[in-house]
């Protein structure tokens, strides 16, 4: 590599303000991992762009959960490699960075199919990334995948106020990281390490920020959040059942959710908080994979089908009203028809209100990927279609349901129409109101919530209209 591609020029124009642009991939901690990233870059000098043709810092924040997300990245990586080299032409910085899981899995295996990279940071060294972006700027590509001692949440600054207040009425906020779980067909423990949990005041102290610039709802994110263990004021250990129940006394937060769960970690605490706490919506994303004991076992799930029902069994009980969500691989090493048929007879047992199936890809380091019996892709699309034809179905059957029911609807934005506010149901569907036809007062505002009567599922939303309280 030569020194003029290394080093990076120094933006003209010193006093105006470096751009930022992040491009994110993946699940919601990405989401929230580049909320924070942009609040650290801005504390440090640099403003949000969502103009990339104005950027002089690109993010590309991945994800390696399945090899088609991974290999996404190098595609994206590819246009940009043209832009630099025209920007350095100009003689203007452009750096390159690439955070998230594939910087985590590939490190600097990246740099070397990709010449243009300049910054590689795994998802638990954010908070060295002003740094990192110095040491480019002064001495060339810099890659960080250390799992780092100290808490990352420690020294990342505060969200930024009008940060979150842009991104809206409904937030994200990680409470836990990392997984033990090792399922065999997973690179999550392998990218985001082993599982911790954020001490509670320091939750709090984000959740009370967040409530104060606005925010009417969070979701408490993990790769096991229900793994979330921490002391109470007292110096108890306790589970997320206690956390939810903590922040629930924050004034002016309306709502709190969850994701994602892993059925071992469901404890009674937790399922309790579904029948006592007001605010704690009824939804739960909990899943499940696949149907079958034996796959459930090479899978290392460490739970059998008939747990699992009987789990869904506790939580229904604790609230009848609870939406579930599932995920489900089709096609994992082993699996035979008889095994997918199980899965098909799980899922119309338990019947979901929403879920997401995925073929099985085999992800370079787990066991799953040197098992035997790999399932041929033509079976995999098959057996896809027909899982997802019929959660499909459940999903209308649920949206269907609710049409006549009158619920609170927390507005989150404008509607695509003139006239329309879209809001979430508790149950996460979105729901439109025209406020044209529908009687509602003036003062209504984003960040309300409104009693309305469902009347009409579409195949996508709900829509609504407003209830007399
Ligand atoms: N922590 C969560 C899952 C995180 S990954 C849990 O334990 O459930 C999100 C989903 O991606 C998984 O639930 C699984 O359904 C899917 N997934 C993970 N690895 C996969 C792979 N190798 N191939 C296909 N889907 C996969
Ligand atoms: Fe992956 Fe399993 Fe951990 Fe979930 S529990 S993140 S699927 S290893
Ligand atoms: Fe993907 Fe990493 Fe999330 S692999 S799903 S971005 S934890």
């Amino acid at each position: 590599m030569s020194e003029e591609l290394t080093k990076v020029p120094e933006s003209k124009g010193s006093h105006a303000k470096r751009k930022v642009f992040v491009k994110t991939y993946g699940c919601q901690m990405n989401v929230y991992d580049s909320a924070r990233m942009t609040d650290a870059l801005t504390s440090d000098g640099y403003e949000e762009t969502s103009d990339l043709a104005d950027a002089d810092l690109v993010l590309i924040n991945t994800c390696h959960i399945r090899e088609k997300a991974a290999e996404k990245v190098y595609s994206q990586l590819g246009r940009l490699r043209e832009m630099k080299k025209s920007r350095q032409e100009r003689g203007r910085e452009f750096i390159i960075g690439v955070t998230g899981c594939v910087a985590q899995a590939e490190g600097d295996e990246i740099l070397r199919r990709e010449k243009s990279v300049d910054l590689v940071m795994g998802p638990q060294a954010y908070h060295r990334l002003p740094e990192a972006l110095k040491k480019v700027r002064e001495s060339g590509p810099s890659v960080d995948t250390d799992y780092a001692i100290e808490d990352k949440f420690e020294h990342l600054p505060a969200q930024n106020r009008k940060s979150v207040q842009a991104r809206g009425v409904s937030a994200f906020l990680t409470v836990q990281e990392g997984c033990d779980k090792f399922c065999t067909f997973c690179v999550v423990p392998y990218t985001r390490g082993s599982e911790v949990s954020r001490p509670l005041a320091q939750i709090m102290d984000e959740a009370r920020q967040l409530v104060e610039a606005g925010v009417r709802e969070i979701t408490l994110l993990g790769q096991n959040v229900n793994a979330w263990h921490g002391a109470d004021g007292n110096g108890n250990e306790a589970g997320l059942g206690m956390l939810l129940e903590q922040l629930s006394q924050i004034e002016g937060l309306a709502r709190l959710r969850y994701t994602t769960s892993h059925p071992r970690d469901m404890d009674d605490g937790l399922i309790a908080a579904h029948a006592t706490n007001p605010k704690l919506m009824p939804y739960l994303h909990l899943p499940v994979q696949a149907g079958s004991d034996r796959i459930l076992k090479a899978m290392n799930r460490k739970h059998t089908a008939s747990d699992y029902i009987a789990l869904i069994k506790r939580i229904r009980a604790a609230n009848p009203d609870l939406a579930l969500s599932g995920d489900f691989i089709v096609g994992f090493p082993g699996e035979t028809d008889e095994d997918f048929e199980e899965t098909m007879r799980l899922i119309e047992e338990v019947n979901y209100a929403q879920a997401f199936s995925f073929k099985y890809s085999p992800r370079p380091g787990t066991p799953g990927a040197d098992m035997p019996d790999h399932v041929p892709e033509d079976v995999k699309s098959a057996r896809l279609e027909r899982l997802q034809a019929l959660l499909i179905k459940q999903q209308r059957e649920f949206a269907q349901n609710c049409v006549g029911r009158e619920i609170d609807l927390l507005l989150e934005k404008p509607g695509r129409m003139e006239g329309q506010l879209v809001g979430r149901s508790p149950w996460l569907q979105s729901v439109i109101i025209d406020t044209k036809t529908s009687k509602i007062g003036d003062n209504i505002k984003i960040g309300d919530i409104i009693r309305v009567r469902i009347t009409e599922a579409g195949p996508n939303s709900l829509f609504a209209e407003f209830a007399e309280a």
